[in-house]
């Protein structure tokens, strides 16, 4: 049987899990090293030559220590960034995460999106490359979050999050026209990976419906065709959880799901 094949899931933190979670489906056969780098934790709060000498360095580390076949970005705060010096300086495949504004734009209706992402993210060149290249006649009003990715952290650690909290990151994200509610946003493009820990919550506290976009499993279908189909079973494909501040996770039932029911090393 040929040796399995394994993926690198990066992130600042837990919110790359979302991610995981779909490619995990995609491929169950795949061994897969999950590194939040939470000792950096929250990026959307550095600054962009900051982020690229912290992040470039520290993925080619990983590189030579886990031997992957692919490695995912699976934060936009980090891709909207460093995917094109990662591409320069590593050979192995990159998949980035980055907002989905072009299938937004193009399903929505009232032809106002909003664009959910962290402070960082919102600021990007590559973000407003995006709007210009492929808004196709949106407004496409742009939220950048402080708080949003320590709140979906703390929700995944048990923790209470309040609603007024949450409601509070997600208000700018509804717009209405003057008059005509047909103009008002009805489409949510969820720009950090972090996000979907909450989507139940969002769903709930939101002024009126929206769809909102979690690009999730389009990831995952370019990691499976970059990838070709999987080999072997998936009963003991191992996974390993790091995190760089040298904590032990004692997350495990919580983190289980994310990783397709395996416990996580
Ligand atoms: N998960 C990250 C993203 O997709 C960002 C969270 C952070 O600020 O570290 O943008």
């Amino acid at each position: 049987m040929p040796a399995r094949q394994a993926i690198l899931v990066f992130d600042s933190g837990l919110g790359g899990l979302t991610v995981l979670r779909e490619i995990v489906r995609a491929r169950p056969d795949a061994r897969y090293v999950y590194v939040a780098d939470d000792a950096f934790f929250p990026y959307g709060h550095h600054g962009e030559q900051q982020l690229i000498a912290r992040v470039v360095p520290l993925v080619g580390e990983l590189i030579g220590v886990h031997a992957p076949d692919l490695v995912v970005i699976a934060c936009n705060t980090a891709s909207t960034l460093v995917l094109s010096h990662l591409r320069a300086a590593y050979s192995v495949p990159f998949v980035g995460t980055v907002p989905a504004i072009k299938p937004a734009c193009a399903s929505s209706r009232s032809k106002r999106i909003s664009v959910l992402g962290t402070k960082g993210t919102v600021k990007r060149e590559y973000t407003q490359a995006l709007i210009r290249d492929f808004a196709q006649g949106c407004e496409v009003t742009l939220v950048g979050s402080g708080n949003l990715a320590a709140l979906g952290e703390a929700a995944l650690n048990g923790g209470g999050v309040s609603d007024e909290d949450i409601l509070a990151e997600i208000a700018p994200c509804f717009v209405e026209g003057p008059e005509d509610s047909s103009f008002r946003t009805d489409t949510v493009v969820l720009a950090c990976t972090h996000f979907p820990l909450l989507t139940d919550r969002l769903v709930a506290l939101a002024p009126w419906p929206v769809d909102w976009i979690d690009p999730a499993p389009a990831i995952a279908r370019r990691v499976a065709n970059l990838l070709g189909p999987g080999h072997g079973a998936a009963d003991h494909a191992r996974a390993e959880m790091i995190f760089t501040s040298g904590r032990r996770h004692a997350l495990t039932e919580a983190l289980q799901p994310f990783f397709g029911g395996r416990v996580p090393a």
